[in-house]
């Protein structure tokens, strides 16, 4: 037997009369207890007034703008028990009051069934439910029910543009949001897209002129770009003494330079990071395409950044582990003009486990320099300069190299990363280690 039963507006508290800014429900419609009617706003708070019974909508005697107040009814339902039992188990929340942003709240009034309850607009998010860019989201001009319903949808409120009364978001506006956001594939927190960058008429402001990237660049940039947006990055940073190391080297330019090879800083760096690596296995690997295990290389292969006409290009040294300082200088010579004279190939670049860039030739302190995925960290090197540094009992003179290691923070930790650049510096320090002939 079907039974009518009319909706009205709980206990306002202080609030004689407020707008209906919503309607939610329409005849026809099957509501469960807590299922929002309508919104109502005062002057400091909006409010989705919940059914407090289960039933088919028969009437809808308000409609948007009207006044209402305590008692007045909203909707009338037919509650037959077929309703009651065709309606699923309820997922909607009891309906919130969300204090409009940048105005004070209102008093709290008693919590009981059917009647509003207040909450602050940054604490709208319905429980299980991840939070949806907060800021935005808070402030956006809306009522509970379309909150929820954007944050199913996973909508940043506050991109969308409300066409309710003074601009509130609706239902409609949310759907509206969704459907535009995958037909055209704009940017927006429910696509998963990044957020563009706005288009800027750079002529309207000076003369200007268009150069294409390099063939190179074209290729590197969205690699380069896709290892700074999918990878944590940290960057530690330390110096390391090479006085000593800078003094042997150059006692031993001219004997080399005989032999047609010219040793320079970078290859005992790479000297030591292969003897380093070793050490620490975690730097020399990769994580798998799922994220769940470590692949960890028996094999060390080292790649250096060239700066080259055409572009940043990383040729691969083979092998570093097992070749002595002066087999390094000879292969980074050949692979630098390799790259210089664009005579590079595919191989030439390929099977690296751990990158080191150096600008130390042209400057700098100090650099973030971005890993080169799928390897897990790399090596920047900047421009070794005399510093005092305390001995203890005076300041001493000392040539210090500036190292700053980018490390994929998902693979490995601070303290680790502290400890490898720490036995790094410690390697470069150590010149027979570095000078010793490899099996
Ligand atoms: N501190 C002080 N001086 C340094 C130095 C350092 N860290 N590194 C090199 N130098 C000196 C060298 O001793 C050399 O001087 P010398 O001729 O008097 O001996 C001079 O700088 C030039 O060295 P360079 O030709 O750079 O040799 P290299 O073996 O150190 O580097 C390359 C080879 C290919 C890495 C380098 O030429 C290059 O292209 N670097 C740029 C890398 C880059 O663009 N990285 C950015 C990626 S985003």
């Amino acid at each position: 037997m079907a039974s009518e039963i009319s909706i009205a507006v709980p206990d306002l508290g202080d609030f004689k009369s407020v707008e209906v800014v919503e309607v939610l429900v329409k005849v026809g419609d099957v509501v469960v207890v807590d299922t929002p009617l309508a919104t109502l706003e005062t002057e400091k708070a909006t409010m989705d007034v919940p059914s407090t019974a289960a039933g088919l909508v028969t009437a809808v005697l308000i409609g948007r703008g009207d006044k209402v107040a305590a008692g007045s009814v909203l909707v009338k339902l037919e509650a037959t028990a077929e309703a009651v039992q065709a309606v699923p188990t309820p997922t909607v929340p009891p309906a919130r009051v969300v204090v409009a942003a940048a105005v004070p709240s209102i008093p709290v009034p008693a919590e009981s069934a059917g009647q509003a309850h207040v909450t602050s607009a940054r604490s709208v998010s319905a429980p299980g439910m991840a939070p949806v860019e907060d800021v935005g989201f808070s402030r956006a001009y809306a009522g509970p029910s379309v909150r929820l319903l954007a944050r199913e949808l996973g909508v940043a409120l506050g991109r969308v543009q409300g066409t309710g009364v003074k601009g509130r978001i609706t239902h409609a506006d949310v759907k509206a949001w969704v459907k535009q956001t995958l037909t055209t594939g704009l940017s927006g927190a429910g696509s998963g897209a990044l957020p563009r960058v706005p288009t800027v008429d750079h002529a309207k402001f000076g003369p200007i002129s268009v150069v294409p990237l390099s063939r190179i660049q074209k290729i590197s940039g969205p690699r380069l770009h896709a290892s700074w947006i999918n990878i944590p990055h940290v960057t530690q940073y330390d110096e390391a003494d090479i006085t000593d190391l800078e003094a042997k080297r150059v006692a031993l330019k001219s004997s080399s330079e005989t032999l047609g090879i010219k040793l320079t800083p970078l290859a005992f760096i790479i000297r030591a990071c292969a003897n380093i690596l070793k050490k620490h296995p975690r730097f020399n690997a990769s994580l798998d395409e799922a994220g769940q295990s470590l692949i960890l290389k028996q094999y060390l292969n080292i790649g250096f950044a060239a700066d080259t006409t055409n572009g940043l290009m990383v040729p691969v040294l083979r092998d570093a582990d097992r070749k002595d300082v002066y087999e390094i200088a000879k292969d980074l010579a050949s692979l630098s003009d390799k790259a210089r004279s664009g005579k590079l190939t595919a191989t030439d670049m390929q099977g690296g486990c751990f990158t080191i860039s150096s600008l130390g030739g042209i400057g700098g302190t100090a650099f973030t320099p971005i890993i080169n995925a799928p390897e897990v960290a790399i090596l920047g090197v900047s421009k070794a300069a005399i510093k005092p540094i305390w001995n203890g009992a005076a300041f001493i003179p000392r040539l210090m190299l500036p190292l700053s290691l980018s490390y994929d923070h998902r693979v490995i930790d601070g303290a680790s990363a502290a400890r490898f650049i720490v036995d790094l510096a410690k390697a470069l320090e150590d010149i027979s280690s570095l000078l010793e002939a490899v099996q």
